[in-house]
């Protein structure tokens, strides 16, 4: 997706805000990294003329499965003053809906296992990379696109270059 550089500067602005001042700055630079490339998908939502809420979708492949077009949600964002409304949810739906016209099989995703297990992702049997950082938790997830397209299918697997920096996949400290 090509993108003007000042829409690529407030999702940038809008990922620093939304996770706050500790995640905030390294977020905005994998948010950066992300938007510089051309196959990152971008999913905006408006309210009025400014960007509430933003996720990003990036290519993610299966080490045993190369013929699987999946993808990787990360990060995803809602302005503090914006959040609790639901921007979250079209922000997933919206993603859902282009990946289905694009022909995706899966999304993965780690994150709160509550928010995503109630939008109807499933505990992934792929392992993230850095598995060995993320441990055995709820917070590693898959929405399969294609109904049965991840039946039987294990294995390691690889993010895109922004995310792959191990901090991000470290789930030690984080809540469950
Ligand atoms: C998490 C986030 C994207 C959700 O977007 P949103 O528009 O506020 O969410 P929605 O209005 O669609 O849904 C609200 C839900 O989010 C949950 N939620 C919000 N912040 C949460 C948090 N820190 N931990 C767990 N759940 C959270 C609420 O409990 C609520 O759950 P429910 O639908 O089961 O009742 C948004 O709050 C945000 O930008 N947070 C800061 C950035 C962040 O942590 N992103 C990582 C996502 S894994």
């Amino acid at each position: 997706m090509i993108h003007a550089e000042n829409e690529k500067l407030e999702i940038q602005n809008l990922h620093l805000h939304a996770f706050g001042e500790q995640e905030g700055p390294v977020i905005q630079k994998m948010t950066e990294e992300f938007l510089q490339l051309p196959e990152t998908i971008s999913i905006n939502v408006y309210r009025g003329l400014r960007i509430a809420g933003n996720v990003l979708f990036s290519p993610f492949s299966l080490d045993d499965h190369p013929e699987k077009k999946c993808f990787l949600l990360a990060p995803l964002g809602v302005l503090p003053e914006y959040q609790g409304l639901g921007i979250g949810r079209e922000l997933i739906e919206k993603g859902v809906y282009h990946l289905k016209l694009i022909g995706a099989d899966a999304i993965f995703v780690l994150g709160y296992p509550k928010y995503y297990a109630s939008r109807g992702f499933a505990p992934a049997k792929v392992l993230p990379p850095h598995h060995k950082l993320v441990g055995e938790t709820e917070a590693w997830r898959m929405l399969e696109i294609k109904p049965g397209s991840m039946d039987g299918i294990g294995g390691t697997s690889v993010a895109a270059a922004p995310i792959m920096n191990p901090m991000f996949w470290d789930t030690s400290g984080r809540p469950d």
